[in-house]
């Protein structure tokens, strides 16, 4: 069927389209063609159809009409995009040369030689004399492409790939880079992520062949590498910078702590004790203002606050107590956390953003509330976890090597820190030290742990 359209393609070109259906196709596009109408049923393709340019309806505003570029097969999957249009907008190349789409930055001068075309080549490049779509990438890159090395290279939303190496959410707060910020060149059509430094990251089905490959800066702020079989149907991600989604700045509100339920697509957002959600559901606010010296802290197991934060570093105050008692004694600090991992550190919070759930981030964070408030934490685990998972964990050899993360943490956790985090805020919690000790002497009996150590979100101590 496609092949029978691209043969009778030489026929279509002069014949005013048949049926409504069937788009008029264009090899390329010429000042005798214009101008193009959004409303028009008009396609741009490349030499072995691979991609198709040309409007599209906007997916955000009725009425508004994108011109694009997309895989043929793909017609949803748009590769490069001009802004948005009115339906009384024309991509249109003027008898001088000049190519322009009305109301857009989108306009290249007349240059030599004289009647340039618009043409799109079968690696994706929509190219107009010397103007070529693969120098002004939106939010996707394809293989053969060179990625810009400075500036908002890609964009999507509120979030922006910056001088090919961070990711950025608004105008400056990044939260994701490449190792050692060492500039991304170029992905090859084998499924390589080259760098500046000569280094490369492979994706998952490096050099299977005949692929269709793109790496595409998402709206979920996420950097991730597409593969997809001509003709299956379906997108396969093969790699992605950020693996806990969580971990994404602006994923959630203000006040709000991001939690994975199952998986890399299934998150909430959630309001801490004593929190509700505002009126527009997009932030959470304290149920009782604070008043100086009328207050207590929350302990919220796993939670971090850490981007709002700033590291304390005051010798005194490097131990839980001192933690505390510096954030009791500053107006300005809503929460502080403390990380149980042996380094001793402090985190005082000034803000709460870009909160987060996660047993990685070894961290409990306690969240200043008035002395009111009635609520408890139902951020537990810590403890629970210490008394149930840590009798297995401690007879097991340390990993030396970083191979493991999940056991390397839990190791630490257990092995070094459980008495401070078990009594530091919970004298109550002094009757399991004796536990702790024997633990720590590998004294206690080996028990199977009682569940997996990532489903404690939901348990009370
Ligand atoms: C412009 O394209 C039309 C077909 O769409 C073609 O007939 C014509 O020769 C082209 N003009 C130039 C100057 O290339
Ligand atoms: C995309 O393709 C589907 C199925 O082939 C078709 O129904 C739909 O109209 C196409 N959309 C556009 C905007 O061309
Ligand atoms: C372009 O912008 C001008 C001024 O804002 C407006 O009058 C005109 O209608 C716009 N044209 C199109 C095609 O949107
Ligand atoms: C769109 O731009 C073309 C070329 O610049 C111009 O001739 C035309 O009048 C413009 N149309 C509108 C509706 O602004
Ligand atoms: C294309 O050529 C024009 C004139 O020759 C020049 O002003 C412009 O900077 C060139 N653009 C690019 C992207 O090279
Ligand atoms: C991509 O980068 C690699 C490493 O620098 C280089 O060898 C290759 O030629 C580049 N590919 C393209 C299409 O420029
Ligand atoms: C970008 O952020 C601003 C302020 O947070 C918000 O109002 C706007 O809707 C966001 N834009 C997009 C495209 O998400
Ligand atoms: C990008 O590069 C510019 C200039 O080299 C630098 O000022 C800026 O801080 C860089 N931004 C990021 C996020 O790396
Ligand atoms: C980031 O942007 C905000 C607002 O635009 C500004 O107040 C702040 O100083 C900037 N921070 C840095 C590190 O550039
Ligand atoms: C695409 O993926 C969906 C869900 O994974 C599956 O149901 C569907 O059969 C796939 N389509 C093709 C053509 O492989
Ligand atoms: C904790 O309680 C708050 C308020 O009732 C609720 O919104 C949130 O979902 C709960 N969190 C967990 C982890 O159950
Ligand atoms: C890491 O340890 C966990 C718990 O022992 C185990 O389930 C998992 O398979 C291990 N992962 C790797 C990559 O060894």
């Amino acid at each position: 069927m496609t092949r029978l359209l691209w043969c009778t393609l030489p026929l279509l070109l002069f014949l005013p389209s048949i049926t409504t259906a069937q788009p008029q196709i264009l090899a390329s596009f010429n000042a005798s063609d214009s101008p193009w109408l959004p409303t028009q049923n008009k396609r741009l393709i490349s030499p072995s159809r691979t991609f198709t340019a040309g409007f599209l309806p906007s997916p955000t505003s009725s009425g508004s009409f994108i011109f694009s570029i997309f895989y043929t097969s793909f017609n949803n999957t748009v590769v490069w995009s001009s802004a948005p249009v009115s339906s009384s907008s024309s991509l249109s190349i003027s008898p001088s040369g000049v190519l322009s789409l009305n109301n857009t930055s989108w306009t290249v001068p007349s240059t030599s030689p004289p009647n340039p075309q618009l043409t799109l080549s079968d690696s994706g490049d929509l190219t107009f004399a010397n103007w070529s779509s693969f120098k002004f990438p939106t939010d996707t890159i394809l293989p053969e492409q060179i990625i810009p090395p400075t500036g908002k290279t890609l964009v999507n939303g509120n979030f922006s790939l910056v001088n090919a190496t961070s990711l950025v959410f608004g105008p400056n707060d990044s939260y994701w880079s490449f190792t050692n910020s060492v500039a991304l060149l170029n992905l090859t059509s084998g499924g390589s992520l080259m760098f500046q430094d000569g280094s490369s990251l492979i994706a998952a089905d490096v050099d299977a062949p005949n692929r269709l490959r793109r790496l595409t800066l998402g709206p979920d702020g996420n950097l991730k590498v597409y593969s997809a079989a001509p003709g299956s149907g379906n997108w396969t991600v093969v790699w992605r910078a950020i693996q806990e989604r969580c971990t994404i700045h602006g994923t959630c509100g203000t006040g709000m702590i991001c939690a994975t339920i199952d998986g890399y697509d299934d998150f909430n957002c959630l309001c801490p004790p004593g929190f509700d959600r505002d009126s527009d559901g997009q932030s959470c606010r304290r149920r009782i203002p604070l008043t100086p010296a009328d207050d207590k802290f929350l302990r919220l197991d796993f939670v971090s606050f850490a981007d709002g934060a700033t590291p304390l570093s005051d010798p005194s105050a490097l131990n839980f107590e001192g933690c505390r008692s510096y954030c009791a004694r500053n107006a300005s600090c809503v929460a502080f956390g403390y990380k149980f991992s042996g380094s001793q550190s402090c985190m005082l919070n000034t803000r709460l953003v870009n909160g987060y759930w996660s047993p990685a981030t070894e961290l409990a964070t306690f969240l200043r509330v008035s002395r009111r408030e009635s609520a408890t934490s139902n951020f537990t685990g810590m403890s629970t976890m210490l008394e149930t998972t840590c009798p297995v964990r401690i007879r097991l050899p340390v990993p030396r090597s970083d191979s493991n993360s999940t056991t390397w943490n839990l190791a630490i956790i257990c092995s070094l820190f459980a008495v401070e985090l078990l009594a530091g805020d919970r004298p109550e919690a002094r009757p399991s030290m004796g536990k702790v000790a024997k633990m720590l002497e590998g004294l206690v009996e080996i028990t199977e742990p009682g569940r997996p150590t990532i489903f404690y979100l939901n348990e009370e101590e």
